[in-house]
């Protein structure tokens, strides 16, 4: 890979910038010193140093969102700011994409990585990788109710859901549940309320895997998961498809 590609790649140069800092000599390669910023290198086995300071080469860079309302999950859009939009410059990298869709109006946890097949493990309902959403429902549940949930219920066009589960954390006016899913099916959350007569009012999704939305992230900020912490994403599904 070429040196100005593999700085651009990391975030630590532009293009441009890169072709000037080789110039000025601030740039080594296994510690000595390279002017010509289009040199090829091997970012895994090659130590590049900007300044002084070495560059952790990262293949891959895994972001943990916490989505707002009115913000859609997507690459680009004509209408609306996309989780990218809201990405701080050091987070910013070509090819990053969310791994799965929140609804607009849906907020917290967007997984967003440049890593598909990390994504496709996180996302294949044949990995189970369980999805943790709270909601605030229109009215309270039964136990026969929370019963169907459990035991995969079938939505209002036939589609059969696979058993999540369902816990009551708050009862009264604005009844608070939080369901684990193992799929992720357009609107789920959403259907599988209504399919037992009921709505939901506002919905979080506040866990992927084992790992929880990290409760210092205010709504629109989002900070690098740590390798440890994508395990804890795939749990012991990290070496299937
Ligand atoms: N289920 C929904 O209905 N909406 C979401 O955004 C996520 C899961």
């Amino acid at each position: 890979m070429r040196l100005d590609r593999f700085l651009t790649g990391q975030n630590i140069a532009t293009r441009k910038e890169a072709k000037e800092l080789a110039k000025a000599g601030l740039i080594t390669l296994n510690g000595a010193v390279v002017k010509d910023s289009s040199v090829n290198i091997d970012p895994a086995a090659d130590s590049v140093a900007v300044r002084g300071i070495p560059v952790h080469y990262r293949e891959h860079l895994y972001i943990m969102l916490n989505k707002p309302g009115g913000v859609v999950c997507a690459t680009e859009d004509k209408r609306h700011r996309t989780v990218l939009d809201l990405l701080p410059e050091p987070l910013q990298r070509r090819g990053l994409f969310p791994a799965g869709r929140l609804d607009i109006d849906t907020e917290g946890f967007v997984l967003i990585t440049d890593d598909g097949d990390f994504a496709h493990k996180m996302l294949s309902p044949k990995c189970h990788v369980p999805k943790t959403y709270q909601a605030v429902l229109e009215h309270g549940i039964s136990g026969e109710e929370t019963e169907r949930f459990c035991s995969g219920l079938i939505l209002s066009d036939g589609t059969r859901c696979l058993p999540a589960q369902l816990s009551v954390l708050r009862e009264g006016d604005a009844p608070l549940v939080e369901t684990v899913l193992y799929e992720g099916k357009f609107h789920q959350v959403k259907r599988m309320f209504e399919a037992v007569g009921n709505r939901v009012v506002s919905l979080k999704r506040i866990k992927i895997g084992m790992l929880p939305l990290d409760p210092k992230l205010r709504p629109g900020e989002a900070r690098e998961i740590m390798h440890k912490e994508c395990l804890q994403i795939l749990g012991s599904n990290s070496g299937k498809k």
